[in-house]
């Protein structure tokens, strides 16, 4: 196998077989576990090949294609080899940077990208996941669900002892797919939280830095979460079949223009068919998650 990607390829790698991956592939495990690592060299091997690829990236706190927040699906060219490859690109709003109290967006979000992976002519949907694995967190309902409702052809549990044990026990009876079992690679390093949390904070200020103070109307749009709407709360400019545009920072609601004032690197409103109000608060100077201070009172009529 090629290796473009330069990580190391452990030999329990050769169960993969690529060339027989077909349809859903979701690849699970703890966090830094090396699932994102595999997703990349998948698609870049199976790219090479001349087969066409998707990566439906559902880590909504460590995205290697797209925003924190967002859901990113991208079906790449046949014969790329460099990452990210040019291709066909989709995201959605989930509106917070873990899965935990966001489930059923995680979900409608990665059915949404993957219909939308298959109306593209993916022949091969590899989906990376986030590190929530913990039952008390839903770390194990949520991956027992999404494996429902994706219906993959094949699992990938990379762990390092019997972590994933509770997941992956029935899986290794049911004749829907093929279950396999990899060890994590004595390369695959742990990133602390703080380093997490700084990799978010550039990706989100990097974003804003092009941003200015847009006021959009909302007469053909309808604004999915306006109660819970704070200013500096992100919000996602949608497209017309519901996938994010692009983010915003909300400034301020004005009911008698029916505006929202935002600042959002987005200039043009034309595709813009609805928002959605999300879960994070954000500074957009310095890029920092915050919660939310207060709610409603921010609603202004002038
Ligand atoms: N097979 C591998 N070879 C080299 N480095 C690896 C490998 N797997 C993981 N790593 C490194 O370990 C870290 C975590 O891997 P990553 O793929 O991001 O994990 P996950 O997506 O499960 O959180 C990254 O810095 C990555 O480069
Ligand atoms: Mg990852």
């Amino acid at each position: 196998m090629s290796n473009p990607e330069l990580c190391d390829i452990p030999e329990t790698w050769s169960q993969l077989e690529p060339a027989k991956l077909h349809g859903t592939v979701l690849i699970i495990g703890a966090s830094d576990t090396g699932k994102s690592t595999l997703a990349r060299y998948l698609l870049s091997y199976l790219s090479e090949q001349g087969r066409r690829v998707g990566l439906l990236d559902c880590d909504v706190g460590q995205s290697i294609l797209g925003l924190p927040t967002t859901l990113n699906l991208l079906v790449a060219e046949p014969g790329a080899l460099n990452f990210p490859p040019p291709g066909r690109r989709a995201a959605f709003f989930v509106g917070h940077v873990t899965p935990r109290g966001h489930m059923l967006p995680v979900l409608v979000g990665a059915h949404k990208l993957q219909q939308q992976a298959n109306a593209w002519g993916a022949e091969v949907l590899l989906v990376d996941t986030t590190g929530l694995i913990a039952p008390a967190q839903g770390g194990v309902a949520l991956k027992r669900w999404k494996i429902e409702l994706l219906n993959p052809t094949t699992v990938i549990a990379l762990a390092r002892e019997r972590e994933l044990d509770r997941i992956i026990w029935p899986l290794r009876r049911d004749r829907r797919l093929r279950l396999i079992e990899l060890p994590v690679s004595p390369h695959a390093h742990l990133r602390p939280r703080e380093v997490r949390i700084e990799r978010r904070r550039q990706l989100f200020q990097a974003y804003f830095a092009q941003a200015s103070i847009e006021d959009i109307p909302l007469d053909h749009r309808p604004i999915y979460g306006l109660d819970e709407f704070v200013p500096g709360r992100l919000l996602a400019l949608q497209d017309e079949a519901g996938f994010c545009l692009g983010l915003a920072i909300g400034r301020r609601y004005d009911s008698r223009h029916n505006q929202i004032t935002a600042l959002t690197p987005v200039t043009d409103f034309t595709p813009i068919c609805s928002l959605r109000v999300g879960s994070l608060w954000l500074d957009p100077v310095t890029g920092r998650e915050r919660e939310p201070v207060s709610s409603t009172a921010h609603y202004s009529a002038s």
